[in-house]
């Protein structure tokens, strides 16, 4: 089989990893991919932007299956143009991803499919702020969380209890022509669930847990992701059960009876509260970095899973299969990531962390002229750690991330720490 896989990032590199371990080996090619992934894949220069290009390159190489990974190509409409092309493709239509483009948007389709999720306001003038904190925090006495209503890659939402910040936050989307989405604070841990979905039927992935903010102890400003880990020792049996019966299907169904397929990776970013699940967000892609420790764990081949999605043929798909082993990611961030990440220093460190049992996921890498590896974005490798039990799997992963020589970078180092606490040894 022959697959395509847009994008150039850690999912992207975690992806083509898993694909690279089914048998019969996939034929892999990325557009355009980066360092990491050109060890598994041919790498084609098409920029993650270009569509066109993309269905160019998809007729040059006539794919069994193209697979889009970033959030942008899919709400600019990648999938659509690639579609009409003829391919095969695993990821939704423009008209789908927008659950993930306009925040409003998916807070509508939640609501008219009964989906429970944060009471939430949309405003549209400055003079409309105060009075939405008002409606979401009513006692003053939660956090303000205030979202860009577009894609702001896990940046545009800040969630603080100072009033002053949140108006300031809401008052510069607002400024640059944008809308606001107020929300009532949800408490309580965060999960995140994949579920595949063909159109018609969805099949949910492991649950996984990231950590948003920049900083040890969920200080610092919210970022696209800092670590992750699974399986989720404290999660309640039957989870992400719960959260197909409750979320999933109902906003496909939905979707399904205004003539919108979903077809791909509905992202369930919920949060666990006193009163039951909750959706914080929906996405339209597999997260970043949680695909790095959810498809190292899952044990089924890949590639006919996501081509069972793609065909609409996820009621015949085998059940999935995963390892018992944990796995636990670190992501090593740029000096300055998210406000300003420095690019271009030399990376060195990665072979040390591989001896020493980790892997390493390339999500923002390039290489520079004279051929040495040098960062190119904000997070810059994701470290992976498997181990028995997330102890473990935290150990090694934590020694690979503290292998990587990059001038300035920082990594988190309590990814996994309270669960694997909780957790205690291995038996
Ligand atoms: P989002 O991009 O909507 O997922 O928001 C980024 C992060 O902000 C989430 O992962 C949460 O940690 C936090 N967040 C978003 N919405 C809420 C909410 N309603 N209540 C509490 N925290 C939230
Ligand atoms: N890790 C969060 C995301 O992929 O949006």
């Amino acid at each position: 089989m022959k697959i395509l896989v847009i994008g150039s990032g850690g999912r992207e590199h975690a992806i083509i990893r898993r694909l690279a371990a089914d048998r019969p080996a996939p034929e892999l090619h990325a557009a355009p991919g980066n360092p990491g992934i050109g060890r598994l894949a041919t790498c084609h220069d098409v920029a993650v932007g270009d569509l066109e290009a993309q269905v160019e390159l998809a007729r040059t190489l006539d794919p069994d299956l193209v697979v889009i990974g970033p959030e942008a190509p899919l709400v600019a409409g990648a999938a659509d143009q690639l579609r009409e092309a003829g391919f095969t493709v695993f990821g939704p239509a423009a008209a789908a991803a927008r659950l993930e483009g306009s925040k409003s948007w998916a807070k509508e389709i939640m609501a008219a499919a009964g989906v429970p999720t944060a009471a939430s306001v949309t405003v549209t003038a400055i003079d409309q702020l105060e009075a939405g904190f008002d409606r979401t925090n009513p006692l003053g006495d939660l956090p303000y969380v205030v979202k860009a209503d577009g894609l702001a890659a896990g940046k545009g939402v800040v969630v603080t209890r100072d009033r002053s910040e949140a108006t300031a936050h809401g008052r510069s989307v607002l400024d640059a022509g944008g809308t606001v989405v107020l929300e009532e604070y949800l408490e309580g841990p965060e999960v995140s669930l994949f579920c595949l979905s063909d159109g018609t039927d969805v099949v949910a992935l492991a649950p996984a847990q990231d950590f948003k903010r920049a900083l040890d102890g969920d200080e610092g400003p919210n970022t696209g992701g800092m670590g992750a880990y699974s399986p989720l020792p404290w999660a309640p049996e039957g989870l992400a059960d719960e959260v197909v019966r409750t979320v999933a299907r109902p906003t496909i169904d939905e979707l399904a009876s205004r003539g919108i397929p979903f077809v791909g990776v509905l992202y369930c970013g919920l949060a666990l509260t006193p009163l039951g699940v909750r959706v914080v967000e929906f996405n339209a892609r597999f997260g970043d970095p949680e695909t790095q420790v959810v498809l190292e764990r899952l044990a089924s081949p890949l590639a006919p899973l996501l081509l069972s999605a793609a065909r609409g043929e996820l009621a015949g798909a085998d059940p999935l299969q995963w390892r018992e082993d944990a796995a636990v990611t670190v992501v090593v961030a740029s000096a300055g990531y998210p406000a300003a990440a420095r690019t271009g220093d030399v990376i060195s460190g990665i072979e040390v962390a591989e001896r020493a049992g980790a892997h390493v996921i390339h999500a923002g890498t390039a290489l520079g002229e004279d051929g040495r590896l040098v960062s190119a974005g904000g997070r810059v490798l994701t470290v992976v750690g498997t181990g028995a039990d997330l102890t473990a799997a935290r150990e090694v992963a934590l020694a690979g991330a503290e292998a990587i020589e990059l001038e300035g970078a920082y990594h988190r180092t309590d990814i996994a720490r309270d669960a694997a606490e909780a957790q205690g040894p291995a038996a």
